[in-house]
């Protein structure tokens, strides 16, 4: 049967207090919406609908991509009347699976359970849990075992509060039900809301089976409403990540203080220390230990190389045996080679170095094509911006850049050449020589130095 996918997102999500809407909010560094959607889409539901509300159009714009239905709940009645409004883009037959944008970790396993109970018009697939604490969920309401209604918080009896069967709000219903049963909701409840879940009744009434599916885990039907919760699912999230990469092989000193924000490929051996933040797509070989605080985004990382702590790569690739950091920046287009090093406090962008080179301390390397084995001085600068053009420097193999030096690119320093420590380079240096370029040191004798005027105070 055709599967429909409809995420109700209309919700304004006070309680995270921001101006972000809540479905926007971040959760393993993608939206809440867009783990949704993702699943959706692997389920084989390609064209979801999305009922959205508030914050729109900041939604649909950083979703352009997804192809996805958008229907507008202006007003907010219920969860019924939300699937309400989506009904016009619902063909008549095949299933709806209601989704939550608000309920990010909802598994695959989980809802293909919940999607095959559902097999005839005459079948309706219900996810429930068992909470120790029900409180403010709807409870389900069995007779003989059957499920014959769902009664919100506030509209229970005490004996109904007392149940500890919950609806997680995610079900699946035949669209001709959907039809059929959703304009006629009333909002005569506790709450003057059209609730979704007075479908439920109505479908017992119609002799309809409904099946109360469990999740595999509690986690995956939890919704986010503050960022107390919020942080609670991204550490659910990230501790099965890093479960998953233990698994398979990846060490990782502490589970709990690592972040996997986007994939990360792997060889054997990999290490992780604490708190090292993975985003985009991260490719590490065979060997690659990665120490504490290190951010490292979009790059690729050759076998056996050491990133040294709180270094930050971004978009760039680095060769086998190198060593990066402490305290390095790679920025984007940075192509290190094999046996690189690069020490504390050196900033990389859109520069590659050759096998073996080396800029240990303190310098910006921008622009930049470096060869085989250089030696960068400490404190080197690559003056690469003139203020309105950016240039570039050339370094060849071998070369020997002196401490402190300024390279005015467009630059090129020949292979085998040697700068002196202090030199401002504005001219081509010719391969195998001596370039200095520096004011020479005077010794000015019986010089004093000035003394501090003594302030009166009058
Ligand atoms: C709902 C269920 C309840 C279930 C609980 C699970 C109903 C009537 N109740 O209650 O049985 O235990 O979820 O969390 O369905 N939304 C819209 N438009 C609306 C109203 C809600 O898009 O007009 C969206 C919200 O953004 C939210 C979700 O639907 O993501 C749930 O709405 P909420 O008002 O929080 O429902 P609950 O009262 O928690
Ligand atoms: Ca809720």
């Amino acid at each position: 049967m055709s599967l429909q996918v409809v995420i109700l997102a209309a919700g304004k999500g006070t309680r995270m207090r921001s101006a972000l809407p809540k479905v926007m909010q971040p959760l393993a560094g993608k939206p809440l919406l867009q783990h949704v959607i993702s699943t959706a889409k692997t389920l084989g539901a390609n064209e979801p609908i999305v009922v959205y509300g508030h914050g729109g159009e900041l939604v649909q714009q950083h979703f352009q991509h997804e192809t996805v239905t958008w229907v507008l709940q202006a007003e907010q009645k219920g969860t019924g009347h939300a699937v309400q409004v989506a009904l016009s883009s619902l063909p008549t037959s095949g299933n709806s699976l209601i989704l939550y944008g608000d309920v990010p970790l909802i598994s695959l396993p989980t809802l293909s359970r919940l999607v095959s109970s559902v097999s005839t018009d005459k079948d309706l697939g219900l996810l429930t849990v068992n909470l120790p604490n029900p409180t403010g969920y709807g409870r389900i309401v069995r007779e003989e075992n059957q499920v014959v209604a769902i009664v919100e918080q506030k509209d229970a009896n005490a004996d109904q509060l007392k149940i500890n069967e919950v609806n997680t709000g995610i079900m699946c219903v035949p669209n001709v039900l959907l039809h059929e049963w959703l304009p006629a909701l009333k909002n005569n409840n506790a709450q003057g809301e059209y609730y979704l879940t007075d479908l439920i009744a109505l479908a017992n009434q119609a002799g309809i089976t409904i099946s109360a599916v469990q999740p595999d885990t509690l986690w995956e039907v939890e919704g986010v409403n503050d960022k107390v919760q919020l942080a609670a699912l991204e550490r659910v999230w990230q501790q099965a990540q890093a479960a998953n990469l233990m698994r398979a092989g990846v060490t990782i000193l502490d589970p709990n203080r690592v972040d996997i924000r986007g994939e990360l490929s792997h060889g054997a051996d990999v290490s992780l220390d604490v708190g090292v933040i993975i985003e985009g797509r991260v490719v590490l070989a065979d060997n690659v230990i990665v120490s504490a605080g290190c951010v490292l985004k979009d790059c690729e990382i050759g076998a056996g190389t050491l990133i040294k702590p709180y270094s930050v790569i971004d978009s760039a690739v680095i060769g086998a045996n190198a060593q990066i950091g402490p305290f390095a920046r790679i920025r984007p287009g940075s192509k290190l080679a094999d046996e690189v090093h690069i020490g504390n406090f050196v900033e990389t962008k859109a520069t590659q170095m050759g096998v073996g080179s080396k800029a240990n301390h303190l310098a910006y390397l921008g622009d930049s094509v470096i060869g085989q084995g250089v030696n960068i001085g400490a404190g080197t600068i690559t003056c690469n911006y003139d203020g309105a053009n950016k240039h570039t420097t050339v370094i060849g193999d071998n070369a020997f850049i002196g401490t402190n030096n300024s390279l005015v690119a467009p630059v090129t320093i020949g292979a085998g050449a040697t700068t002196g420590a202090g030199s401002t380079i504005s001219k081509d240096v010719a391969p195998d020589t001596l370039a200095v370029g520096r004011a020479k040191q005077v010794a000015i004798s019986g010089w004093t130095r000035p003394k501090k005027t003594v302030k009166s105070s009058t």
